[in-house]
């Protein structure tokens, strides 16, 4: 999971962890780091042929991001209810993107799709000592 660059800078990192937390999930890794345009390219290239790609690249290389890895039961489905729906106008309230978004670019959170992509965006972010 990440938090992009507008929920750094909006300063909602601990409202965002705390729900995580609460929730039950557990925190395995977690670090504040920039993604430079070749990382943004490999964790976003499924979406290299749409419209926003460009839009995309720039925003998440914008600034600052925190890169987490989470477990727990369930873990990548938990982590994308609590995100809710990609679009933040149509995310439920409750959920982070429903109570603290309304941008569908900046949409404040990434998480991993599927627990295959989540296998592959952990080693693209952490090496195997970073992880607790
Ligand atoms: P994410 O990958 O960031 O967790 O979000 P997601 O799975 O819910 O959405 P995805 O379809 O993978 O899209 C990736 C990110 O691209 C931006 N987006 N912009 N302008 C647009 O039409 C548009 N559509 C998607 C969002 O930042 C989305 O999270
Ligand atoms: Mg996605």
């Amino acid at each position: 999971m990440m938090i992009k660059p507008d929920g750094v800078r909006r300063g909602l990192v601990g409202e965002i962890v705390q729900r995580l937390e609460a929730k039950g999930l557990t925190l395995k890794a977690m670090k504040l780091m920039h993604i430079d345009t070749d990382l943004a390219g490999q964790h976003y290239r499924e979406h290299r042929d749409k419209p926003f790609y460009g839009e995309l690249i720039q925003f998440i290389t914008s600034g600052p991001v925190v890169a987490m890895v989470v477990q727990g039961r369930e873990a990548t489905s938990v982590v994308r209810l609590l995100m809710g729906a990609t679009d933040p106008a149509k995310a439920a309230p409750g959920t982070i993107r429903g109570d603290l978004a309304l941008d569908l670019t900046q949409n404040v959170v990434h998480g991993s799709d599927s627990p295959e992509s989540a296998a592959s965006e952990i080693q693209l972010y952490f090496t195997s000592e970073e992880l607790v």
